[in-house]
């Protein structure tokens, strides 16, 4: 998902290939119906930085993870050409990746 988030970055940022970001945003889509089977309960062995939060408040990750599915199904279907909308919806997506990690994901100095 990093990658595919950095490559629609990098398309925005030079405001190039504008209607290929619809194919990343799906992947990202794609990948964010995979995530809840990629944490199974009780894998917290090292190394993760899966925090045990996300089992304590399953209902609270799954709902990060449905948001993800929507906002980035969202950028798929913006239209390419208009600039404003894609950048605007994909903050929108990146918010939503912050927003997990930040309750979910350790802080880098705590790995
Ligand atoms: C539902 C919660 C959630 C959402 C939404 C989410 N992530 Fe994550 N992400 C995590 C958790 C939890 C980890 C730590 C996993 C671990 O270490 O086992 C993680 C780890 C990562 C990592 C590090 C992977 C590694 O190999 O160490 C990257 C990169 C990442 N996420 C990118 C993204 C991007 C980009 C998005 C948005 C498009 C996103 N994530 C959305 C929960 C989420």
């Amino acid at each position: 998902m990093g990658e595919r988030l950095l490559a629609i970055s990098k398309r925005l940022r030079a405001n190039t290939e504008l209607n290929r970001i619809a194919d990343d945003a799906r992947a990202i889509q794609t990948l964010a119906g995979k995530l809840l089977s990629e944490f199974p309960p009780g894998s917290m062995q090292s190394p993760t930085a899966a925090r045990p939060a996300i089992w304590q408040d399953w209902t609270t990750f799954e709902n990060n993870v449905k948001k993800l599915e929507e906002e980035a199904e969202k950028l798929a279907k913006a239209n390419p050409a208009d600039g404003v909308a894609l950048r605007t919806q994909f903050r929108n997506v990146a918010f939503t990746c912050d927003g997990c990690h930040e309750k979910f994901r350790m802080p880098k100095d705590k790995r």
